[in-house]
């Protein structure tokens, strides 16, 4: 096992790895819940202003996660929404779950996922996981993500210096 997966265990296990998630909707902010629930201190961003006031305010706008459920997350200080990307400067993983529209060629549009990668890359550091769980082709984070990622970097070699992986829901 190499360092920085072991040193990224050990934060999980103990409850100190600072969980981001990138996006906070129908994906996100379930995926929020469920990491705070389990005892993790977790960021979430959003380019939507308005809905990270909401989100601040423990007020939620999916049904499946009832605000009752939120709120307590918000006062405990477990979950806080930002539209400010720096604060990715203080995460140790970060799972990006913005949306990938079909276009008109039926092919998903991952222009939202550059602007999230390009974001992420102005505050990539050693040791960080990065988490692909936006629906889009094969080959996103090996063509889309790790180019930029690694930009300026003629020693980037992933999986020591930091780690990125694309987590599939299927059903
Ligand atoms: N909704 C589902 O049931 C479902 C199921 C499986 C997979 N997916 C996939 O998961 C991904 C997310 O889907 P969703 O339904 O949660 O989308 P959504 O539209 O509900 O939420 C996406 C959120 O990302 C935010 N966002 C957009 N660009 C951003 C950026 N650069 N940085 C930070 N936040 C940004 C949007 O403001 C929005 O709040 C998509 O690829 C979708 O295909 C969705």
């Amino acid at each position: 096992m190499s360092k920085i997966v072991a040193e990224l265990l050990q934060k999980f296990e103990t409850r100190q790895a600072q969980v981001a998630v990138l996006g906070l909707g129908y994906v996100g902010l379930p995926l929020v819940v469920v990491f705070a629930e389990a005892g993790y201190r977790v960021v979430g961003f959003d380019v939507d202003a308005n809905k990270v006031d909401l989100l601040n305010r423990g007020e939620s706008y999916i049904e499946d996660i009832p605000s009752s459920r939120l709120a307590p997350l918000v006062s405990s200080e477990m979950f806080r929404a930002t539209t400010d990307f720096r604060v990715l400067a203080a995460c140790d993983t970060v799972s990006i779950c913005v949306p990938t529209p079909l276009n008109k060629t039926g092919d998903p549009d991952i222009s939202y996922i550059v602007h999230a990668t390009n974001e992420i890359a102005h505050h990539l550091h050693a040791g960080m996981l990065i988490v692909l769980e936006s629906t889009t082709y094969p080959g996103t984070t090996t063509e889309v993500i790790l180019p930029r990622l690694c930009e300026g970097d003629t020693d980037c070699t992933v999986g020591e210096r930091f780690l990125c992986v694309f987590f599939s829901r299927t059903g």
